[in-house]
Formats: C-alpha cells, sequence, structure tokens
C-alpha cells in the first residue's frame, strides 16, 4: 500500500470546500437581502415624495387659478393696487408661481410616463410596469389636456368673461380628479416596486434555504461517511495497538485531521508489515527466524529490547526459556536465560496461563521488590529490563507457554499494545504450532529410530542422554570462551544438544552379527561398520525432503553430525577423510563427546575406562584425532565432563 495523503484528504477537502462555498453564498444572499429592503425602503420614499410634491403642485394650481380668477373679479370694483396690499399678493407673483406648479406638475406627469424618476441623483426606474398604470396615465392625460388649456386662458386673462369663468370652474371641479389620479398611479408604482422587490427578496430567501441544505448535507456526508469511518477505523487500530494517539469521537478539526491521517498512513504501513509477518508464519523458515522477524518489524510499534518465549512442560507443571532474541543491548540475553527451568506455581505466571490472560508490568524493579528473589526476574532485571508485557501462548486454546515482550525503559506499555499484542500472540502460537510442534513429532520420530539403532549395541538406554549433556557441556565451554563465536550461539548450543543423539542413527543399517561382536571387529566387519555415518546421514536427509514441505531445515545439524563424527582432524578419519576446518564445528564437537562416552562405557568389545584415562586418551588424540583447540578446552573443564559423568555413574554404563 502506498503512503498518499493526498488520496486521503481529498474527500474531506472537497466536502469542506462545498460547505465554505455554500456558506459564503448564504452570506451573499443575506447581504442582497438587506441590501434589497434598504433600496425598496429609498425608493418608497421617493415615491412618496414625487407624487406627493405633485398633488401639492395641484393644489397650488387650484389655489392660484382661484387667486387670479378673483383678482379678475375684484379689479373692475377696486384699484389694483389696494388689491394686491390688502391681500399681501401681487398677481405676477401669483402668475409666476402658477406656471411653475403646472410646469413641475408636467415634468413629474412626463417622467411618470416614461418610466423613470429621478430624485437627488438617484434613478428610480420602473419602465418594466409603468404598462399597469397605462389606463391612469391615459386617463391624467386627457384631464391634464383640459387642464393645461385652463390654465392658459387663466394665465392669459386681463378679464372676467365666460371662457375665463369656465376654465376656473374646470379646475376648480377637476382638481380632486387630478389628486386622485395622482394617488392612483403613485399606489400602482409602489405596489408594483413592493412586488418586483418582494420577488427579487423571495429568490433570495429560496437561494439561502437551497445553500442551507446544501451545507447541511455535506455536513451530514462529511460527518457520516468521512468523519464516523474515519473514526471508527482509528479507534478500531488504536484498540489493536497499532496507533498511539488516543482519540476522542467527534469532528475532527484540521488540525486533527491531518496527523490522523499521517497516522492512518503510517497504520496502513504498519498493517503490511503484519501481512508479510503472516505470509513468512506461512511458508517460512523456523520458529527462531519469525521471532527474529517479529523483533526487528515490530520495534516499529511496540517497544521492546528483547522478545521471550517459555515452554510449558509436558507435565504442566514448568516453564523453561526456549527461545530468545534481543536487539543487543540487553545484557546476557537470551543466553542467561536459555534453558532455565522453574516450577509454575512458583510465580505469578501460572495464573497468567491458567486464566490465559495478559499482563502489562510497567516497573518491573518495583514489581519484584516485595516479591521473593526468582531468579528469572533476577535475571532480566541484571540485563536491564524495567517493563514487560507476558501473554499466553496457546495452541488450539491449550497453553503451550508465554511470550515476553520487554523493555529497558519503565512505562513503556499501554491497553493497546497489549491489545496489538494479543492479536500477534495468537499468530505466534500457529506459527509456532506450525513449525516447532510439527519438528516436534518429526524429531521424535526420528530420535525413536535413533533410540532403536542404540538400544542394539549398548546396555542401557542411557547413552543418548549421555551424548546430549557431554555435547551440550562442551559447546557451553566453547561459548563462555568466545570460541567460534559467531557460530556458537545460543540457538546452537540448544541445537548440539538436540542433534547429538542422532549421530549414530545410521547403526540401524549395521548387522547385529557385527554391531554386538564380543572381539575385535575384521578389517571388512570395521569397512561395513564405518557405513554407518553414511547411512545415517542419508536417513537424516530422507527425513529433511519431507520437511521441505514445512520450508526449513530441521536437519541441516543432525545431517553434519552424523556424517562427521567420526572424521578426523588429521583427515585420517572417515567418511571422506575431511580434515581440520572442513570438519564442520558440531561434528568435532560431537566427536569428542561421542569417544568420551565409549571410552567410559561398557561395550561388547571392550571394559570401560575411568575418566582420567578417557581424557588421557582424548589428549593424545589432540590435533590427530580431534580439534586441538576444543581439546584445550575440554582439559580446562574437565570437572564438568566428570561430574556429568557422576551423575549417569549410579546406572552402568
Ligand atoms: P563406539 O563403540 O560408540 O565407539 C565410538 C568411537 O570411540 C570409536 O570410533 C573410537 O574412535 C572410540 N573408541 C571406542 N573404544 C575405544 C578404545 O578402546 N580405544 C580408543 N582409543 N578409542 C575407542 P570407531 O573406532 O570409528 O568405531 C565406531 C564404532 O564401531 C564403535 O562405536 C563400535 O560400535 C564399533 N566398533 C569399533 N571397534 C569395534 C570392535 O573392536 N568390536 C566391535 N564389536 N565393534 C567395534
Ligand atoms: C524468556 O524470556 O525467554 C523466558 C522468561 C522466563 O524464564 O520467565
Ligand atoms: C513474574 O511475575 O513471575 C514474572 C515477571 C515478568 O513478567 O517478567
Ligand atoms: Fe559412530
Amino acid at each position: 500500500m502506498k503512503k498518499n495523503n493526498a488520496l486521503t484528504l481529498k474527500p474531506v477537502r472537497t466536502i469542506v470546500i462545498i460547505i465554505l462555498i455554500a456558506f459564503v453564498l448564504i452570506l451573499a444572499c443575506f447581504i442582497s437581502l438587506r441590501e434589497y429592503a434598504a433600496k425598496r425602503d429609498y425608493e418608497d420614499k421617493i415615491l412618496l415624495n414625487l407624487y406627493g410634491k405633485q398633488r401639492m403642485y395641484t393644489q397650488s394650481i387650484s389655489k392660484d387659478a382661484g387667486l387670479i380668477y378673483t383678482f379678475l373679479l375684484n379689479q373692475n370694483a377696486n384699484n389694483n393696487d389696494l388689491y394686491i396690499i390688502e391681500n399681501g399678493y401681487r398677481i405676477d407673483d401669483i402668475r409666476e408661481s402658477l406656471r411653475n406648479s403646472k410646469q413641475s406638475f408636467l415634468e413629474i406627469f412626463e417622467a411618470t410616463q416614461s418610466g423613470y424618476l429621478t430624485w437627488d441623483s438617484y434613478e428610480l426606474n420602473f419602465s418594466g410596469f409603468i404598462s399597469k398604470a397605462s389606463s391612469h396615465i391615459e386617463d391624467i392625460k386627457n384631464l391634464w389636456l383640459n387642464f393645461d388649456n385652463a390654465i392658459m386662458i387663466i394665465l392669459e386673462a386681463d378679464e372676467i368673461n365666460s371662457e375665463v369663468t369656465e376654465a376656473a370652474l374646470y379646475i376648480n371641479n377637476h382638481n380632486l380628479e387630478l389628486l386622485d389620479y395622482s394617488e392612483q398611479i403613485q399606489e400602482i408604482i409602489l405596489n408594483e416596486s413592493i412586488k418586483s422587490s418582494g420577488r427579487m427578496e423571495m429568490l433570495f430567501r429560496v437561494l439561502i434555504v437551497l445553500f442551507s441544505a446544501i451545507t447541511i448535507i455535506a455536513l451530514f456526508h462529511l460527518v457520516r461517511f468521512i468523519i464516523l469511518p474515519f473514526n471508527q477505523l482509528y479507534q478500531g487500530l488504536s484498540q489493536i495497538g497499532l496507533s498511539e494517539i488516543p482519540v476522542k469521537p467527534g469532528f475532527p478539526t484540521k488540525k486533527k485531521v491531518i496527523p490522523m491521517v499521517n497516522e492512518i498512513s503510517d497504520i496502513f504501513l504498519k498493517i503490511e508489515d503484519l501481512i508479510s509477518l503472516i505470509q513468512n508464519m506461512n511458508n517460512n523458515s523456523s520458529f527462531t527466524e519469525i521471532l527474529d522477524f517479529i523483533n526487528t518489524t515490530f520495534s516499529k510499534i511496540i517497544p521492546y529490547n528483547y522478545i521471550g518465549i517459555a515452554l510449558l512442560s509436558d507435565d504442566k507443571t514448568q516453564l523453561s526459556a526456549s527461545y530468545g532474541v534481543s536487539d543487543g543491548l540487553v545484557l546476557g540475553l537470551p543466553e542467561n536465560l536459555m534453558g532455565l527451568s522453574f516450577e509454575l506455581n512458583e510465580t505469578s505466571l501460572e495464573e497468567l496461563i491458567q486464566s490465559g490472560s495478559s499482563r502489562i508490568i510497567n516497573d518491573l524493579e518495583a514489581y519484584a521488590a516485595d516479591k521473593p528473589k526468582k531468579t528469572y526476574n533476577q535475571i532480566i532485571l541484571n540485563a536491564g529490563i524495567r517493563a514487560s508485557i507476558t501473554l499466553p501462548l496457546k495452541v488450539s486454546g491449550k497453553p503451550v507457554g508465554i511470550i515476553f515482550f520487554s523493555s529497558m525503559n519503565k512505562n513503556v506499555y499501554h491497553e493497546g499494545h497489549l491489545n496489538f499484542l494479543e492479536t500477534l500472540a495468537n499468530s505466534i502460537a500457529i506459527s509456532f504450532y506450525q513449525t516447532t510442534y510439527i519438528d516436534n513429532i518429526i524429531y521424535s520420530s526420528v530420535l525413536a529410530l535413533a533410540k532403536l539403532a542404540e538400544a542394539r549395541d549398548s546396555d542401557t538406554g542411557e547413552h543418548l542422554e549421555r551424548m546430549k549433556t557431554y555435547s551440550r557441556i562442551i559447546a557451553e565451554t566453547l561459548h563462555e570462551n568466545d570460541m567460534y563465536a559467531n557460530q556458537v550461539t545460543w540457538e546452537f548450543i540448544n541445537n548440539i544438544e538436540r542433534y547429538s543423539p542422532l549421530h549414530d542413527i545410521g547403526k540401524v543399517g549395521v548387522a547385529d552379527s557385527i554391531l554386538q561382536k564380543p572381539g575385535n571387529l575384521t578389517k571388512e566387519e570395521f569397512e561395513e561398520m564405518k557405513k554407518h555415518a553414511l547411512y545415517g546421514a542419508e536417513v537424516l536427509r530422507y527425513a529433511e525432503q519431507n520437511m521441505e514441505r514445512q520450508g526449513h531445515s530441521l536437519f541441516g545439524l543432525g545431517i553434519e553430525i552424523t556424517e562427521g563424527h567420526h572424521e578426523k582432524w588429521d583427515g585420517s578419519g572417515y567418511p571422506y577423510g575431511r580434515k581440520g576446518l572442513e570438519i564442520p564445528l558440531s561434528a568435532r564437537i560431537v566427536a569428542i563427546a561421542d569417544v568420551f562416552d565409549a571410552l567410559t562405557s561398557r561395550r561388547p568389545y571392550k571394559e570401560p575406562f575411568s575418566p582420567e584415562e578417557s581424557f588421557k586418551i582424548i589428549e593424545e588424540g589432540k590435533g590427530k584425532h580431534f580439534d586441538p583447540d576444543i581439546v584445550d578446552l575440554v582439559m580446562a573443564n574437565k570437572y564438568r565432563l566428570k561430574k556429568a559423568y557422576k551423575n549417569f555413574a549410579t546406572v552402568p554404563h
């Protein structure tokens, strides 16, 4: 899986953009709505003002015409000047006022007809709906024609005559009509203007509802299809321990989303590791290799310096440290633990195994302080381990042992790690079953064959046990003295112990008459006897072939040992006459163990030698029969072989 933040963010980004745009549009609609309302208010005011004025001019016309008519009436009876003084008017001013009012009325009326009204510098356009007022305008036009005529007559009159009287009467009688029409036109324009801006306002309101709906739907998508699954996925992953950031469900901010996306990408990378781990478990390698793989891969997810596995004994009373991988920082692990066994009921691990539950200890020092000193606790504390997660390993629901993930730092583990490892522990157990358990079954079958071979030429069944013990002791002295340090790992020592008993398995192919001959062998008989090394290797190679389905070498070391345990350092051995370092290290170790046991044991053809006599014979073979360096170490550690010999000495051999 590729790391692709942009891709993961895209739907979130799109939806957020949609929400933002919708929000801006909603805002724009609100602003427009307010602008429109303000504009309508202003235009209403203009209309009221203009038509109010028009009506004022109408009144003015009527009043001025009346004054002029009265003046003309009185003109004959009174002195002109006197009349003017009495009434405070000058006839010319009244005529001027009438002319102006007429002009002003006409201007507003013409503007109304054109559909454009002007107020200050503002132009009010109602040309779109002036047609609604067309009948009224037509009426005013006709009325005004007569008005205009009458005004002209009044303005031009010097004296009263029937025409002037008629004009004055007309103005007086039709004044109200003109006022009405003006009012009606104003009403129509006002209503239409309200209707038209009402339509615009309605449009904006609809748009606001629409964009709000879009915003709500987008938010719903964001939450329902992105945020919630995002949170769920994230929480799920954090539950199995893949993510370390605790997540609170809810609507994440951008600040939260970006690290979350990065986290999730990381998690996918980690899942990839898990997948390759599972693949490895299914088709790859030995259990130790899998453990190594876990060790290197999962240090990214879970802090640890050491992973150890302790297996339950068959009777379920003991645990023994069986596998361990370390990052090299811990001191003496796994060496100091390997092979160590302890009574299950003396540890708190018994409860763990019985309940099948896991445990986090985040401060091992504090944990161990109030407990009786247990060697393994002491060993891991001395190694620098300060925190550990312990999980039971189960195969088909039955406990087979425990696995430890340990760190040199305190307080590094949390529930998330535990959840993740619980998942992993199952896979480890299954892989353990697939490799170790099946290995064990095959190994046991082969070992049974070796016992069968051994039973025919030795007095007791102890020979194989002694071979195990002596070989292991010699391998351990090599390890302690850093001899062949690269090769002699703890796993190698375990394997030497495991495979050394197989060295004479080829004797199943040698006739009893030779094997059990009381005296010395003839040359031909010995040639026949020598074939047991090749027979043995062949048997194991055959078993190994059947193991190929398991995908790893089970008997590699067994083949080396079986084939090479009668080779001699100086090249005089068999079956190939290999010399020195051509002989595998395992075979050089087992050769010494084999001869030590043959010498100290009773054989159909010989009496046992004492350990000291045997050491003497081995020392004589140094550099001829045996690897001289290994002989030196054996001589320096005679007491250990002797002690083991004495433990076996209760039974005759
Ligand atoms: P084994 O009895 O287990 O002996 C293993 C090896 O121990 C021998 O390998 C030899 O290197 C050494 N060894 C055993 N006895 C003596 C001894 O008295 N002196 C010395 N210096 N070394 C001793 P080797 O010789 O290749 O023999 C392989 C196997 O052949 C022996 O296994 C045994 O099963 C058989 N074998 C060897 N010699 C005789 C014999 O004279 N009579 C009979 N019946 N079997 C023999
Ligand atoms: C181990 O770490 O390999 C086993 C731990 C123990 O002995 O308890
Ligand atoms: C124990 O509790 O007995 C073992 C401590 C550990 O988990 O390493
Ligand atoms: Fe042999």
